[in-house]
């Protein structure tokens, strides 16, 4: 009865180890309502259809406000959402514009020399000490230098920026699966969104009044949107979201990728001999232990799928992970296996919306993989990692790790 352990946030087996029950699910409810939550929530779990639901906005709409306001989108971090990830049409494609502008792989070559930087400075710290903690330590410690070098914040923000990305890790989305509200979540969410809005809005008017020009930030407070410009709110919301997009789902990749070396030790010698690629490395660990599990969707009319109705209105969870190991799709889908051609994974999502921070994410990761790769002559976890609290994400919170030298 696979559907009955279907219960993520309540259900620490399947926080912790998903991957069965999602494959249950795929293979006997591929279009499941759950309802113990606040919000009936409708699941989508076969590669097909989830693709399917993500290239289909007419039928599926990415609008958040769809949800309504109040504690809900409190707790839920509606403040991350009032942006390009939640805009339709017209409006979404002028923003995306702007941001592809920065994000696109081409602009994003110019970060590399300042990756490469980072990640030296790391692995320095990394192979001089006995044991450190890979999370905060290590990959935070890149992700979150890129993206203050991307919206020009400084460094030194770094331990508020991340106190907010872990709120981000426990709220998004949580409440989909609570059975009532919890008011310990609705306050973090509310607090979290007005220090960050205050940070920004204070980062924004110093900007200004020292004439920033040309910047992303600033691009998007001048853009005009059919007619008009962006709210302060808008703007604010975009930084948010990039601020905390940008840190903490490549954060989880790197652990991930490490986590996956220790979990499969015969690729990890044969990418080490530079016999398998570190590039199919980074994309087998986007496809078998993407940070982001789910996405939502809100369903514009009655859609029928599988003999099941989805009621207009209804909030759709698209399974990312469940389809990226979709047998129909990948053959062997839990061996990792770097040099699987093709691998067209839905890690960053498809479509319209699909991830404006793929180049920067898969530079970062690729970098830190060759310098750990290269560098190191093994790795141990000796302690198992921390789990984040939300199981939309493979958020490790904490992982002790020791890396050996090469001789
Ligand atoms: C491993 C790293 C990452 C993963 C797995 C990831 C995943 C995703 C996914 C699945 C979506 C689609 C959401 C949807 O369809 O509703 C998305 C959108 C987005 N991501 Fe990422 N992301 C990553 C890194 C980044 C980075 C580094 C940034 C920016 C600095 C970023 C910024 C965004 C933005 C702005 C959107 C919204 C795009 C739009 O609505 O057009 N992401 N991401």
């Amino acid at each position: 009865m696979p559907h009955r352990q279907f219960d993520a946030l309540a259900n620490d087996g399947f926080r912790e180890d998903p991957y069965p029950v999602l494959a249950a699910m795929r293979e006997h409810h591929p279009v499941y309502a759950l309802s113990p939550g606040l919000i009936e929530s409708w699941h989508i779990f076969r590669y097909d259809d989830v693709r399917h639901v993500l290239l289909s906005p007419d039928l599926f709409s990415s609008d958040r406000s769809l949800q309504g306001s109040g504690d809900i989108a409190d707790a839920n971090l509606g403040f991350l959402f009032n942006n390009m990830i939640s805009a339709t049409g017209d409006k979404h494609r002028r923003l995306r514009m702007i941001g592809n502008r920065v994000f696109m792989a081409k602009a994003i070559e110019s970060f590399r020399p300042a990756v490469q930087k980072v990640v030296d400075e790391r692995m320095a710290f990394a192979l001089g000490v006995d044991t450190f903690d890979l999370v905060e330590d290590f990959a935070a410690e890149i992700t979150v230098a890129m993206i203050c070098a991307v919206l020009g914040l400084p460094r030194s923000d770094m331990p508020m920026i991340r106190k907010w990305t872990a709120v981000l890790g426990e709220n998004s989305g949580a409440v989909t699966w609570l059975p009532e509200i919890d008011p310990a979540t609705v306050e973090t969410g509310r607090r979290a969104g007005i220090e960050m809005t205050d940070y920004f809005r204070k980062f924004l008017s110093e900007r200004r009044s020292k004439g920033h020009e040309g910047d992303l930030l600033t691009a998007f407070e001048t853009v005009e949107v059919e007619g008009q410009r962006l709210t302060e709110d808008e703007v604010l919301s975009m930084a948010m979201l990039l601020l905390l997009a940008g840190n903490e789902t490549t954060t989880n990749l790197i652990t991930n990728f490490v986590r996956l070396l220790d979990a499969f030790p015969e690729q990890a010698h044969l990418l080490r001999r530079g016999d398998l690629p570190v590039s199919g490395a980074v994309e087998e660990t986007l496809r078998m232990r993407n940070s982001i599990r789910n996405v939502d969707r809100f369903a514009l009319q009655d859609v029928t799928m599988h003999g099941q109705t989805i009621p207009k209105g209804a909030l759709v969870v698209v399974w990312l992970t469940a389809a990226n190991c979709d047998p129909a799709v990948f053959d062997d889908p839990d061996s990792f296996r770097p040099d699987r051609q093709p691998n067209r994974h839905l890690a960053f999502g498809q479509g319209a919306h699909m991830c404006l921070g793929s180049a920067l994410a898969r530079m970062e990761t690729q970098i830190a993989a060759d310098a750990i790769l290269s560098r190191t002559a093994r790795i141990d976890l000796p302690e198992p990692p921390h789990l984040g609290r939300n199981a939309n994400f493979d958020n490790v919170t904490r992982q002790i790790a020791r890396f050996s030298p090469c001789r």
